[in-house]
């Protein structure tokens, strides 16, 4: 696997630099709970920053459907942003268009700039060639960071490659680097767990992982939809039941590779979510729904 890295970008200074990175952070009552995320692409920006580069951040928080919400504003996250990274942090209303064009030309060399949610605009999760040309318009180079929403074709995350030079930035970096320990010659057995809520977003990975790796452990909400195709009833537990010929076909794809598939084997059945709802802990009922 090649790629570049900011190791390849030299002589960045003055230079206005897209980074993608993921602020989906959890917020509670305007402020971030958990601010992990930012720590993870720290580094980036601040590698970009002291090199002199115009440091201009595009990311997406929750998801408003192509339109602005007040309370997806990444104007929330800003000050979590600027208090890991000690650095003062701008913002720019728009992603795109003069809002975003007015903020960039007010930026020093070494400048932080966050923009505005990219998924206040239809064309970033359509990955529309406008809305990335507009994208493109704010920078010379492009950088991705995020690593934990590069499972998305997005304009953001994908398009934007393929009109600017692009690197990789230091998490994104890692996080390719191990995938290719684990993937590309890797010392044997190799386990993958994967989590998550959802089948649909992943099918190809999945189909993907059961021929590279000896053991495929599922967990998360997406464990439901296997062991629901597996004939076993999960109540309205999260399950995508229209993906039950998916699933049967991952884990027929697993058989033919030799990957065995671990799926939970016991599970709490409650008649709710909230706190002290009644429960019952025990094995996956292997009667058929
Ligand atoms: C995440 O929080 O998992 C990533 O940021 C991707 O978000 P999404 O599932 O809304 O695309």
């Amino acid at each position: 696997m090649t790629f570049k890295t900011l190791d390849d970008l030299t002589d960045i200074a003055g230079k206005r630099v897209l980074v993608r990175v993921d602020l989906n952070v959890p917020v509670k009552d305007g402020v971030v709970t958990d601010a992990t995320r930012i720590e993870r692409v720290a580094p980036t920006i601040r590698e970009l920053s002291e090199k002199g580069a115009k440091v201009i951040l595009l990311a997406h928080f929750g998801r408003p459907k192509g339109e602005p919400v007040a309370d997806m504003s990444l104007k929330t996250i800003a000050p979590a942003v600027e208090d890991v990274l000690d650095q003062r942090v701008h913002f720019g209303a728009d992603c795109i268009g003069d809002k975003a064009k007015n903020a960039i030309a007010e930026m020093s060399d070494g400048d932080v700039l966050l923009l505005e949610n990219t998924r206040f605009h239809k064309g970033e999760e359509k990955n529309e060639a406008e809305f990335v040309k507009a994208l493109a318009a704010n920078g010379d180079i492009y950088v991705n960071d995020a690593f934990s929403a590069a499972h998305r074709a997005h304009a953001s995350t994908e398009g934007l490659a393929h009109h600017l030079p692009a690197f990789a930035g230091r998490t994104m970096q890692a996080e390719l680097e191990a995938l290719e320990k684990g993937l590309g010659q890797p010392k044997r057995p190799v386990v993958a767990i994967v989590g998550g809520a959802k089948v649909s977003t992943k099918i190809d990975l999945l189909q993907n992982l059961v021929t590279k790796v000896d053991a495929l452990v599922i967990g998360g909400g997406m464990a439901n939809t296997f062991i629901a195709a597996k004939g076993v009833n999960v109540g309205k537990s999260l399950c995508e039941h229209d993906l039950a010929d998916t699933a049967k076909a991952i884990i027929a794809a697993a058989d033919k590779a030799g990957c065995a598939i671990v799926l939970p084997e016991d599970g709490v059945i409650g008649r709710g979510v909230q706190a002290g709802a009644d429960k019952d802990v025990g094995g996956i009922n292997p009667t058929p729904a």
